[in-house]
């Protein structure tokens, strides 16, 4: 198979791996510091992405006193040759590949997680841990930049996407949150396909698959009138001054009425996400006085404390100014490269609102790979936590339905029935890469109680992931360790379809 491939380096839209310069017939025409680097560590060209490839490149030219080989705003054009055939046998060893891994200087230990089968046999699976991602990694493509509660980092979704599938494929999140799967599946060339029960999910993600150009914006935040809502309610008054609570009156009524007309365009869409993101958080960055960050809205009674607690009255915000502010940092990765990349992979993608268990909108054996975290035990109340940003969408809080279960046996339930419905729109041989936590201060331990429910779906369970930022400093039982210390590790149960 013989194609051309535009990769933009130290960007996260380069699409390849590196395995698949190995794979080129010819050597590579790109920059020699590159070449040279790449040509003198193969050990590391199965494990390593080839932005990450770029990024040591440019680090190695700058420490060597050289021009960097190549900057954010070149393209890079490579002619390449692969086989498929080739490349299919390189993503069979990701188990060699964990247990090999030392990207970041740590050996992976290998341990075994033994889970219960519902017929009640004891079942295994090799388990690697290690720190496989974050940490002296380029930070993430500034469109993942809002926030929302239980989310995971942009790098858990790209390891698991380059290592296990290629530019052209569907990626799947079925619990899509913001929408950090689809973003990093679409900003790596994959089509990307989400689902969530909160129709804030889709309110937050569309526009960032899909971002407009900062002029356009700024001359429609020119265009709306700030000043024309007319009756303000009160309540709100303890979050924003006056004139503040005016402009995002105006801003949600006109955003109202655009949809109610059916004219609300991706401008508008983009001006109604980053308005979410501001509406309340702690600092001067925000519409509101300060109160908790952004993805916590408090009742009107609790902010009312915080303020006398704090002796706090709400300044006034300039309401386009702060969400001109917020694009701009958005915006900050988004080159040209990025856009057409992001153009072209969501001309395919799909986004639902509603229940995970039931999507026939999407079809059978239609999706390579499934990166999701799932609704946990425990989490609180929807319309608690969301009432303002339901507000200001025009949402009944109420109306949302969200699963949360409160026993675990509830949860396995509802699980394997996502897990059905996985195994149908999955490919075959395709993966699901599924991550839990912990909960009851780690003595659940969630993958024992995935495994399971992706068996019973059908799945074979192939390994454990768990990604520990820390684990160095954590004794022989890690996961009641890094519980106590609340430091930031992922568990990942990857299955795949028969
Ligand atoms: C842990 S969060 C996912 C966060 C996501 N990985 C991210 O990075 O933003 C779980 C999500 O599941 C959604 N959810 C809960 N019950 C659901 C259901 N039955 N079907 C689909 N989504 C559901 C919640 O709205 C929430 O967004």
């Amino acid at each position: 198979m013989s194609t051309k491939l535009t990769l933009a380096a130290f960007s996260p839209v380069a699409s390849l791996s590196v395995a698949d310069l190995v794979l080129a017939r010819e050597p590579p025409s790109i920059q020699p510091p590159i070449h040279s680097y790449i040509v003198a560590n193969p050990d590391l060209l199965p494990r390593m992405s080839l932005t990450m490839a770029f990024e040591i490149a440019r680090r190695t030219s700058v420490a060597r006193g050289e021009a960097p080989a190549a900057s954010t705003a070149e393209i890079i054009e490579l002619p390449l040759d692969y086989d498929t055939g080739i490349k299919a046998q390189a993503r069979v060893g990701l188990a060699e590949e964990l247990a090999a891994f030392r990207e970041f200087g740590q050996a992976t230990r290998k341990l075994t997680t033994t889970f219960l089968a519902l017929d009640q046999r004891a079942l295994q699976v090799p388990t690697f841990v290690n720190e496989f991602w974050t940490a002296k990694q380029r930070q993430a493509h500034s469109l993942h930049e809002i926030s929302y509660r239980a989310c995971f980092k942009p790098q858990l979704p790209r390891f698991f996407i380059e290592r296990l599938t290629q530019p052209g494929d569907t990626v799947y999140d079925p619990f899509m949150g913001r929408g950090t799967t689809l973003l990093e599946a679409a900003l790596l060339g994959r089509v990307p396909l989400g689902c969530d029960v909160n129709p804030l999910s889709a309110i937050l993600t569309t526009p960032r698959l899909r971002p407009p150009h900062l002029e356009d914006v700024a001359e429609r935040l020119r265009q709306i009138d700030f000043q024309q809502a007319g009756k303000l309610p009160t309540n709100l008054l303890a979050f924003y001054h006056p004139d503040t609570l005016r402009q995002i009156v105006s801003l949600k009524e006109y955003l109202l009425a655009r949809r109610e007309a059916g004219t609300l365009d991706g401008i508008d869409e983009w001006i109604r996400l980053v308005a979410l993101n501001r509406l309340t958080g702690h600092s001067a960055g925000f519409f509101s006085v300060y109160t908790l960050p952004p993805n916590q809205a408090v009742s009107v009674k609790s902010q009312e404390k915080i303020n006398t607690q704090r002796k706090q009255k709400p300044p006034p915000r300039d309401v386009p100014g702060l969400i001109l502010k917020k694009t701009r940092i958005l915006f900050r990765d988004c080159g040209p490269s990025a856009r057409s990349v992001l153009a072209k992979a969501t001309s395919q993608g799909l986004l639902l609102t509603k229940a995970a268990a039931d999507t026939p909108e999407i079809p059978a054996n239609s999706v390579c790979l499934v990166v999701t975290s799932p609704p946990f035990l425990n989490v609180v109340d929807y319309a608690t936590d969301n009432w303002l940003r339901c507000w200001f969408c025009g949402i009944d809080a109420k109306s949302v339905r969200l699963t949360v279960p409160k026993k675990i046996e509830q949860w396995q339930t509802a699980m394997t029935e996502v897990f059905q419905e996985l195994y149908r729109v999955l490919e075959p041989s395709g993966h699901v890469a599924f991550e839990v936590g912990e909960v009851h201060a780690g003595k659940t331990r969630l993958e024992e109680a995935v495994l399971p429910c992706g068996l019973h779906a059908g799945f074979e369970p192939l390994l454990v992931l768990i990604n520990d930022q820390k684990f160095t400093k954590t004794a022989n039982c890690w996961g009641v360790d890094n519980m106590a210390k609340g430091t930031n590790t992922n568990r990942i149960v990857l299955f795949r379809k028969r």
